[in-house]
């Protein structure tokens, strides 16, 4: 079968795109709409750009042709932090994708903890595995669809205790999620380690 995008309606485009590009990690992302309202989002369009300094950048799409709650807000204050959820966690950040009046803290209304952050004014979720406190330093626009690449600088890393061990992340101890095409997700399965002499030889499932 072959697909020419040209052909297709971008709406198509998007559809085969969510499906081709799996499992997408989930930026689950903090931002203020006002002095008390947290609002919070996931968003998988979501990667890390550069270690030096640590960049992270995900996208937000336009709502009705408007911007979301997360892109207003992170114009208007420059700060946010990134949340990666593990599996237990699956139920709420489904649930925080839902539409919220903008008055309205997805973070309380779905009964999550928050914690004062140290490096920004918006809060984090207490009960992550992981949040990094990001100032926004770009914004860039790719193609006619309205979207925003969002591209912060993290100025703090929590980790939860126990997950980083001589400096790395234990992926099986996070137990992170993925995003698939559409309401589907992703939770770790086997998690193999490739034989560094023989590339192309067997591999051990640990
Ligand atoms: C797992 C998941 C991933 C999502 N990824 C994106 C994304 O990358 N970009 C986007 O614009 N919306 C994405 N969405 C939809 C937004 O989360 C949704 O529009 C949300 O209501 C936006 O909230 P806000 O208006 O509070 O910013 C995703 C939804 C889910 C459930």
């Amino acid at each position: 079968m072959k697909i020419d995008p040209r052909k297709i309606a971008p709406a198509d485009a998007y559809k085969l795109l969510i499906g081709i590009v799996v499992p997408r990690p989930i930026a689950w992302v903090t931002t203020l709409s006002s002095p008390r309202v947290v609002n919070l989002a996931p968003f998988s369009c979501f990667m890390f750009l550069s270690s030096d300094p640590p960049l992270l950048g995900f996208t937000v799409g336009p709502k009705r042709g408007e911007r979301k709650d997360t892109a207003r807000n992170i114009h208007r204050t420059g700060e946010y932090v990134v949340h990666i959820a593990d599996d237990s966690m699956l139920g709420a950040l489904h649930a925080s994708a839902d539409e919220f009046p903008a008055d309205v803290g997805e973070a309380h209304a779905l009964g999550l903890e928050t914690l004062a952050s140290e490096a920004v004014s918006v809060p984090r979720l207490a009960h992550a595995p992981i949040a990094a406190e990001c100032k926004l330093v770009q914004v860039l626009r790719f193609g006619r669809s309205g979207s925003e690449f969002m591209v912060g600088e993290v100025q703090l890393f929590h980790v939860r205790d126990g997950l980083c061990i001589d400096g790395k992340i234990d992926s099986e101890r996070l137990r992170p999620v993925g995003r698939l095409a559409g309401p589907t997700y992703a939770k770790l399965g086997d998690v193999v380690r490739m034989n560094p002499n023989r590339a192309m030889g067997p591999y051990e499932v640990i």
